[in-house]
């Protein structure tokens, strides 16, 4: 008998489900022994508070094309791990109690960055984990892609698209809002593929000045509207000078996300008609698109390969479009930022895109 716990942990995001069959339908096609899959829900919580459903191969049927997560998913920061649940229970202690009460043979787990250190700490706790590089954001370490990523680049390039429309009708320049957490590969992606003007990343500080003096070229040269790209965790040059501490309080106590900030001041020193768009979640929301349904589905056939030979400790990942398993200490508390002297960024300025810099 092969016992084996599922989870999705953090936010959700396209192609979960396909991670999950994949692992599914290969263990069930594969193992010479019968398989037996509990799936824990809303992330660790489950595993913590021992909630958790058995799951058959009819429950992995028909998901491929779906969105968000059927095990449902939550949040349990890495950082209050060893702090005990409100009603007193030892998080890690409960959930390798729950473990060894299912009598598993191991744990397989959707998640990004924070997820992963859980999933870390649990294999140095003795469990055998495998984790499934999950997030729109991208920002797994260890991986070239994670699998949502390519999905929410689809929704940000649509929605980019479609604010054209209006800008250039009414010959506005328009700020959107791009998720992507503390890292611009979202958008950074998706303001080359919807043809932005202007792209402000985390990763390289903004000076408003600058972002201005596009926008007025392009009114010099007969662009009747401009459309800036702005990571949610855009920050100015003058911002990012400032301490951690400094520049979390004022963000606190600007009641609006950047995006809003940046058109308030273009609106001042220009005394343009500024617009923001924020899809916000619906970038996460959806079907997978082609490409993380594949992606996604290869994670799964791999991490069920480790489970069949008895392999754990990894992270699947993506190395030039490779499937490869990184050591989960190797990912675990690391970002994979954007680098501003990539191939990519290079380009997209001698394109002229503008970084703000
Ligand atoms: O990590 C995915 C993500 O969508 C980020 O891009 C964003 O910053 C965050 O999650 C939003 O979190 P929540 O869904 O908890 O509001």
């Amino acid at each position: 008998m092969l016992r084996i716990g599922m989870l999705t942990s953090g936010g959700d995001c396209q192609a979960l489900n396909a991670a999950l069959r994949g692992v599914a339908k290969t263990l069930y096609a594969q193992c010479k022994d019968p398989v037996e899959i509990y799936g824990f829900l809303d992330g660790y919580r489950g595993m913590i508070y021992g909630n958790y459903r058995k799951l058959t191969p009819l429950d992995f049927k028909g998901i491929l094309t779906q969105g968000g997560t059927m095990l449902g998913t939550s949040r349990t920061p890495f950082k209050y791990l060893d702090e005990p649940t409100p009603e007193g229970l030892n998080k890690v202690a409960s959930m390798k109690q729950t473990y060894k009460e299912l009598q598993l043979d191991g744990l397989v787990m959707g998640g990004g960055n924070g997820s992963t250190k859980t999933a870390n700490r649990l294999s140095e706790e003795g469990l055998n984990v495998i984790a499934l590089p999950k997030t729109i954001d991208n920002d797994t370490w260890g991986t070239d892609y994670t699998f949502g990523f390519d999905s929410a680049i689809e929704i940000a390039t649509k929605c980019i698209d479609d604010i054209h429309t209006t800008a250039s009708s009414h010959g506005r320049v328009f700020v959107i809002e791009i998720m992507g957490h503390k890292v611009g590969w979202i958008p950074l992606y998706a303001g080359i593929a919807g043809g932005a003007d202007v792209i402000l990343i985390p990763e390289i500080p903004y000076d408003i000045k600058k972002v201005i003096e596009t926008i007025e070229h392009r009114d010099g040269t007969g662009s009747r509207f401009s459309i800036i790209v702005a990571a949610e965790g855009a920050i100015s040059k003058e911002d990012a000078a400032l301490s951690k501490k400094k520049y979390k309080k004022k963000v606190a106590s600007r009641g609006h996300s950047v995006a809003y900030e940046i058109a308030r001041e273009i609106g001042d020193r220009t005394g343009r008609e500024i617009r923001v768009a924020v899809p916000g979640h619906t970038q996460r929301g959806g079907a997978p698109c082609a490409a993380d349904r594949v992606f996604a589905t290869q994670v799964g056939v791999e991490a069920a390969s480790g489970i069949l030979n008895g392999e754990w400790g990894f992270m699947v990942a993506d190395k030039d479009r490779k499937i490869v398993r990184v050591p989960l200490d190797i990912v675990a508390g690391r970002l994979k930022t954007v680098d501003p002297e990539s191939q990519l960024v290079k380009q997209a300025k001698l394109l002229g895109i503008n970084f703000g810099d």
